[in-house]
């Protein structure tokens, strides 16, 4: 069930995903804040050594890569949260060509990525800049912690939802002293 205060907010969860462990969490927190669900399609191969090398080599050099047009419009959501694994302690390139794009059409942004456990705080640092937006929460999974991140996706949800609260325009009632005749 979707959570009470987000209820009439409309969130997008856009991911990339090589392996499947960012597609684990996003699915969850997707399910856990009732957003729609969206992955990156990169026209790269990643698979092998190779594509382990270029990628790893891609996310050092901040290198755009091809992706395909969006298929949910960012600005047509309240919110947009973005998910990332860690590659060479970087964003990954097909997250960084997708924020970098959208970046005018984002209201607001909350980040999460997936890692070894090495550079979730310069990650986020980068993805903050390539969106041009400050997150209103993030989360960093470890691989290890995959099977047991329910809290923090719970956590990760409650600190979304306390950000969207303090921005929403106060709702003023017509008995309210301060209310317009
Ligand atoms: C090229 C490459 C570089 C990586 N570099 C890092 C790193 O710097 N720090 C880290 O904690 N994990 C690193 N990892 C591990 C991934 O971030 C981790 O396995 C992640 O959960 C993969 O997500 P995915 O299954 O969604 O692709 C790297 C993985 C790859 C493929």
């Amino acid at each position: 069930m979707q959570r009470r205060l987000l209820m009439n907010t409309r969130v997008l969860v856009v991911y990339f995903s090589r392996t499947g462990h960012t597609h684990q969490v996003a699915a969850a927190i997707a399910n856990e804040v009732g957003a729609d669900l969206e992955p990156i399609l990169d026209r790269t191969r990643r698979m092998g050594v190779f594509g382990y090398l270029r990628s790893g080599f891609e996310a050092a050099f901040q290198r755009h890569v091809d992706i395909g047009a969006a298929e949910h419009d960012p600005a047509t959501y309240d919110l947009v949260i973005v998910g990332t694994p860690i590659w060479n302690l970087a964003v990954s390139s097909p997250v960084l060509s997708y924020l970098q794009r959208h970046r005018d059409a984002f209201r607001a942004v909350a980040f999460f990525c997936t890692c070894g456990g090495m550079g979730a705080e310069r990650v986020f640092a980068q993805m903050a800049r390539a969106a041009g937006a400050k997150p209103a929460a993030t989360l960093a999974v470890r691989e290890a912690d995959l099977g047991r991140a329910e809290v923090d996706i719970e956590r990760f949800a409650t600190s979304i939802e306390t950000a969207v609260e303090l921005t929403r325009p106060p709702i003023i009632r017509r008995n309210e002293p301060h209310a317009r005749s």
